[in-house]
């Protein structure tokens, strides 16, 4: 059955378009229940005719209508949109805030409001397959908990973390994740192609033994160190590869990213 909760998204950036995408796949929500604002009057339009979803030009008519609202704009922007939003909010409104950096203590000053959840979704979402990971103001009562659940089931996994310090450091690893693994598919499918096999094969190889290795590594649960011994036999093929990547120092490069990263998201505030 398909629910009819209200969904507002101030903003209808790139993630909230993910969102969206992921929250029409399963057909559980119909897209007249989601109405999104957005400053740039062509995105909304596009928008609109893309998912058949309704479009608001003020923040405050969006804010109204949506029973959760999802504030979803650059968190450069976050202060002019709460400044707009704020004292015009009923008591029991939730929000969920997907602000990069930005603490529930800034997001609960800034609304004037206490029934705030603070969430990091990651691109995947408009496949189903993201991750989010949230937290909440002990003023996020069990119900309105549940409803934020729900939303982020319709996006693929979900994660509720007790303590606020580690959605800083979920934001360097889920949500500028996909960003990084990125660019390690664009390089081995470089490498395939040096080596000589053709782009088109060297895609399909680098995806599906990308895809493989996760799923092997989720379904045996093994350690990646205990599965990679298997693969890697004496004086092989493996250990000369394997070599190289230790050498140009892959693994604390890999560190100093997701460091770099999260010190990024813990200096916004
Ligand atoms: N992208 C990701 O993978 C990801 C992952 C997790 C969390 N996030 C968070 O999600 C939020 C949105 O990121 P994004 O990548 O989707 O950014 P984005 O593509 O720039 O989307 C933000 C949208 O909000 C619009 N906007 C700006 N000011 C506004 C205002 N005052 N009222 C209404 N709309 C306004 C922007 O319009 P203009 O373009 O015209 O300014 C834009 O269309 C950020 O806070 C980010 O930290 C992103």
């Amino acid at each position: 059955m398909k629910k009819r909760m209200r969904i507002a998204f101030i903003g209808g950036g790139e993630m909230a378009e993910a969102m969206i995408k992921g929250m029409l796949r399963g057909e559980e929500v119909p897209p007249e229940s989601i109405i999104v604002s957005d400053i740039d009057a062509r995105r909304l339009h596009y928008l609109q005719r893309e998912y058949g979803i309704r479009g608001a030009e003020k923040n405050s008519t969006a804010v109204d209508e949506g029973e959760v609202v999802v504030l979803a704009v650059k968190p450069q922007d976050m202060g002019r949109v709460m400044e707009e939003i704020k004292g015009n909010v009923e008591e029991d409104k939730l929000f969920i805030s997907i602000a990069a950096g930005m603490d529930l203590f800034s997001l609960c000053q800034g609304l004037e409001h206490n029934i705030v959840v603070r969430a990091i979704p990651n691109l995947p979402a408009q496949v189903g397959r993201g991750i989010t990971v949230w937290t909440g103001t002990p003023s996020v009562s069990d119900d309105r908990r549940e409803r934020a659940r729900y939303i982020f089931t319709l996006l693929g996994e979900e994660i509720f973390v007790p303590e606020e310090g580690f959605i800083d450091m979920a934001t360097a690893v889920s949500a500028s994740g996909p960003a990084f693994i990125l660019l390690i598919l664009e390089s081995l499918i470089e490498a395939a192609v040096y080596v000589g096999l053709p782009w088109e094969t060297g895609q399909r190889l680098v995806t599906e033994t990308v895809i493989g290795t996760v799923y092997l590594m989720q379904e045996s649960g093994f350690h990646p160190a205990a599965l990679r011994n298997k693969i890697t036999s004496p004086g092989g093929t493996t250990a000369e590869g394997l070599l190289r990547l230790e050498e140009g120092g892959l693994r604390a490069l890999l560190v100093k990213a997701i460091s770099a990263s999260f010190n990024k998201a813990k200096d916004r505030k």
